[in-house]
């Protein structure tokens, strides 16, 4: 059996240093030894988006990513989106617009949202849809989500 590696990651701007398996899962790293319970697990094969991070500067499934992989990288998860207490726009928009209704994609939709204004500030929504299309959700049917990036990505507070 493969011995324990200590690895070292900066998650949502803290150094974290933690012993797991080389071929541990990320997102089970994440959820399970660093206690960020935000990112989700649905497919575990890479096709719902549901644990979807950023992991130096680009958006990965954290399911797919063994743990040696990702040693000394800079993660950002669901929970470094907000200022202290202030949410991101993002997260205020998908509350007025009902973005969310179980809240399982949730995590994953807001930091492909997130990477998507980050790389394209005014997106239409054509490419708000392609944005977020490694995303699924079961509930919203997407107009509500859109609308939410629509509305941060025009500057409107909700
Ligand atoms: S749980 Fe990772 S893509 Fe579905
Ligand atoms: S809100 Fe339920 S899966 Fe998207």
């Amino acid at each position: 059996m493969a011995e324990k590696i200590l690895l070292r990651l900066t998650v949502n701007g803290e150094p974290r240093a933690v012993e797991v398996f080389p071929m541990a899962r990320l997102v089970d790293v994440l959820r399970e030894d660093l206690k960020l319970t935000g990112t989700k697990e649905g497919c575990g094969e890479g096709e719902c988006g549901a644990c979807t991070i950023r992991m130096d500067g680009r958006i990965v499934n954290s399911c797919l990513i063994p743990a040696i992989q990702a040693q000394g990288s800079v993660l950002l998860t669901v929970e470094g989106l907000a200022t202290g207490e202030e949410p991101h726009a993002l997260q205020s928009a998908f509350h007025h617009h009902n973005g969310a209704q179980c809240g399982f994609c949730t995590p994953g939709m807001l930091i492909a949202a997130e990477d998507l204004l980050r790389r394209c500030p005014n997106p239409d929504e054509a490419q708000i849809r392609e944005g977020l299309s490694g995303n699924l959700c079961r509930c919203t049917g997407y107009v509500k989500i859109v609308d939410a990036v629509k509305a941060v990505a025009e500057g409107r507070p909700a």
